[in-house]
């Protein structure tokens, strides 16, 4: 573990499944920092969007005027087990870490995080998060929106065939029952629609990092982010 004379903020922000989470916990670790999954918050309101038929996963149809209305009913937080070593998401107190990583979610959560009003409701959450220091957050828009001021910003990137092999060996390994090719065209739909989206659409601050970690293993992507970190704050 490496003590830092003073705590700070670190964004984590770039395409899904480009090993966001994978760095962001490995750093969080190294310095003793909480890491929060803000990905994971858009995950649990879209299976709150699903439970009450809100949207529906086949077509991706959403009745936007109900999930305005039932947005504030949305409570979502992390909660640490001690048995795991991670913190685990709560939608409405209920434990839906597993749940929410699901096909059926996966595909239809950029449908619902290009809503402003929900955006704005987990900014709120993740911002209350953040007064604490020594947080590393990672998501799309952690550095230009939510934390512009963080000390450390990331943009991380991979190609598209690279992420979707990882994203269906992690699949595989869970046994979920996925091909490839589906995943590779969920990994490019999401690109997509995260880029293009009006409201925070995916993009690299101007002050912040790239990682093209494509050809890197993990202990290079974490020496690489442990010496930025030193340079910062030492
Ligand atoms: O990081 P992830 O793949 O678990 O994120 C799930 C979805 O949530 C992703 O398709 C885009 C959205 N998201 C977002 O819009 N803003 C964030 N800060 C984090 C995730």
């Amino acid at each position: 573990m490496i003590q830092t004379k003073k705590k700070i903020i670190i964004a984590i922000d770039g395409y899904s499944s480009s090993g966001k989470s994978t760095l962001a916990k490995e750093i969080a670790k190294t310095l003793d920092y909480k890491y929060i999954d803000s990905g994971a918050m858009y995950r649990a309101v879209t299976l709150f969007a699903i439970r009450n038929n809100i949207i529906d996963p086949k077509n991706h149809q959403i009745d936007e005027e109900k999930l305005r209305n039932l947005i504030n009913q949305v409570q979502v937080n992390f909660k640490y087990n001690s048995d795991k070593d991670k913190q685990e998401t709560y939608l409405n107190e209920e434990n839906v870490e597993e749940e929410i990583r699901e096909m059926e979610v996966s595909d239809n959560v950029s449908f619902i995080s290009k809503y402003g009003f929900v955006r704005e409701k987990m900014v709120k959450f993740q911002q209350e998060i953040g007064k604490e220091k020594g947080i590393v957050m990672d998501g799309r828009d952690i550095g230009t929106i939510v934390f512009p001021n963080a000390e450390l910003k990331i943009f991380m990137n991979a190609n598209a065939k690279v992420r979707a092999e990882r994203r269906y060996l992690e699949l595989k390994e869970k046994n979920v029952d996925v091909s490839f090719d589906e995943i590779l065209e969920n990994v490019r739909k999401r690109d997509h629609i995260d880029e293009t989206r009006e409201e925070s659409p995916l993009k690299k601050a101007s002050d912040s990092i790239e990682l093209d970690n494509s050809n890197m293993n993990r202990q290079e992507q974490l020496d690489w982010i442990v010496r930025l970190v030193k340079e910062r704050i030492g």
